[in-house]
């Protein structure tokens, strides 16, 4: 079986662009292949969350895992720092990644911008540290969001330079992957770009959103005044919401509102509505279970526990052998 790696960093609730970018993947995915899905929470490190938050948003990030469906006992599920030897691998990762390619990465300007008075080297070794996390178990496939494309070329680059220099073909190429053939943009609420927490929490809609908190979002979701004549191609704000229908309602549903979109009688209002329901009627096992899963500490912990043996044994494996690559040898 071919290997599977992917994590999602522990920043809060996950939603609908982590679910479908990311999970819904790593659902159908752990039937097939030797998966291994982790919390980041190493990768969260950039952003100083407080000690006590940290905890918090790791465990929520285990329910969630959880309440969508990804099996303990059929994946390995686990919490990056509880692999030291990722760490270790990031060292050496580090040592073939170049400033240059480092600084040139769209995250690392994108977080230049948005967060100039924290531009740590954590915030630049970014890339390597997640090549670290997916070659440390020698991963193939990624089931990753398309903005997590460029993170997966610097990982086969990485990886390819460490083999040249140590004249093996130790690590395999891992490529981004979703079911779809192409990566996912899940668009956000604000009529602009992706879905995602750093563009506000009135842009998201997550999983453990309540029905009155999904009407309320969609409803003042960004739209416009209306198409004016019939056909017309359609603005951005309006087609972000049409992307959204497409992966929570029937295409019947969506069919119905292109159509009304284009002989000039949509209203956006009956249309938004529509949108909550679907929403609704898709978060609402996930959201109960949640619940459930949340009450249960000692299933928490024993989940973490499992991961982390098995997360380790293979990552034990893999340092061992990179050791000997590199040089290292006991005296
Ligand atoms: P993160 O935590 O930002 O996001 C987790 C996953 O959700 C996907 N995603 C989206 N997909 C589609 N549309 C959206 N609007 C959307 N928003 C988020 C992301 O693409 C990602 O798959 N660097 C990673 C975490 C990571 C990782 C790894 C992933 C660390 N090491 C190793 C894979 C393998 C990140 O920050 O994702």
């Amino acid at each position: 079986k071919e290997t599977v790696v992917s994590g999602i960093r522990p920043t809060g609730k996950l939603h609908l662009g982590n679910y479908f970018g990311a999970v819904a993947n790593f659902i159908k995915m752990q039937h097939e292949y030797n998966c291994y899905f982790f919390i980041a929470d190493l990768h969260s490190l950039t952003t100083h969350p407080t000690p006590g938050d940290l905890h918090g948003y790791v465990r929520n990030v285990l329910v969630e895992y959880l309440a969508c469906g990804i099996d303990p006992e059929t994946a390995t599920i686990y919490i990056q720092s509880d692999v030291p030897e990722v760490t270790e691998l990031y060292l050496y990762l580090n040592m073939n990644a170049y400033m240059g390619e480092l600084e040139r990465s769209t995250s690392f300007k994108d977080k230049v911008r948005s967060q100039p008075d924290n531009v740590n080297a954590g915030l630049l070794t970014y890339p390597a540290l997640m090549a670290a996390d997916i070659l440390i178990h020698k991963g193939v496939k990624v089931p990753v969001g398309k903005d997590q494309e460029q993170h997966l070329e610097m990982t086969r680059t990485f990886g390819n330079r460490f083999n040249r220099l140590y004249n093996s073909d130790y690590f395999p190429e891992a490529f981004a992957f979703n079911y779809s053939a192409n990566l996912v943009k899940v668009p956000g609420l604000d009529g602009k770009g992706k879905m995602g927490k750093s563009e506000g929490d009135a842009n998201c809609i997550y999983l453990a959103d309540s029905p009155e908190i999904i009407r309320k979002k969609v409803l003042k979701a960004v739209s416009d005044g209306g198409p004016t004549e019939e056909n017309q191609p359609k603005p951005e704000a309006i087609q972000n919401l049409f992307d959204l229908m497409k992966i929570v309602s029937t295409p019947d549903t969506i069919a119905h509102f292109g159509e009304l979109y284009n002989k000039c009688q949509i209203r956006y209002g009956d249309f938004k509505k529509q949108l909550a329901e679907d929403m609704i009627v898709f978060n609402s096992p996930i959201r109960e279970r949640i619940e459930e899963i949340s009450k249960d500490s000692d299933y928490l912990r024993k989940i973490a526990n499992l991961g982390a043996e098995k997360a380790r044994e293979s990552a034990r494996k893999t340092i061992k052998e990179v050791r000997e690559l590199i040089g290292f040898k006991p005296f």
